[in-house]
């Protein structure tokens, strides 16, 4: 691992931890505050929270990878989500995934070698009006094409 890319940051950590240490039941907000610092949760970050809450590293990793919300590998500047539900399943979503992914060279759940791009799938946006639809961090767009999300992709 690049750790010059990604700096273990133990003394935000350290804050973290002990903010929260004198708090059973509090490793849900140790690891959301902890992903804040380098916007996802390293094995090493993971194996600190372990040891200083005395509690096995599995059951650590084991939260940070049940819920959806941590990250366990570094995300891209840029993710784009794409909505997977049936609205926007039914108006074309997988040819808009088809293009992403071939555009990118990545699959739902990967990063650019570059580390520009995250691609990931996300339910109902409340965008079904203008389906199919994705966001790119907190922009959103619709009525997306194969050509029209290509035209996006490269103006990032
Ligand atoms: S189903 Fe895709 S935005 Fe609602």
């Amino acid at each position: 691992m690049a750790k010059a890319n990604c700096p273990l940051p133990t003394s935000n950590l350290s804050e973290i931890l002990d903010k929260y240490k004198q708090s059973p039941g509090s490793l849900l907000e140790i690891l959301r505050e902890a992903q804040a610092i380098n916007g996802y949760l390293s094995r090493e970050v993971l194996q600190l929270i372990a040891e200083e809450l005395g509690i096995p590293e599995s059951k650590v990793y084991g939260v940070a990878t049940f819920y959806s919300l941590f990250k366990t590998t570094p995300t891209g500047q840029y993710i784009i989500r794409i909505c997977e539900s049936a609205p926007c399943h039914i108006r074309g979503a997988q040819d808009v995934l088809a293009t992403i992914e071939k555009t990118l060279g990545i699959k739902p759940g990967e990063t650019t070698p570059d580390g520009k791009f995250s691609l990931e799938f996300t339910s109902c946006l409340g965008l079904c009006g203008v389906a199919p639809a994705m966001m790119i961090n907190d922009q959103v767009f619709g009525n997306l094409t194969g050509d029209r999300v290509r035209e996006i992709i490269n103006s990032f």
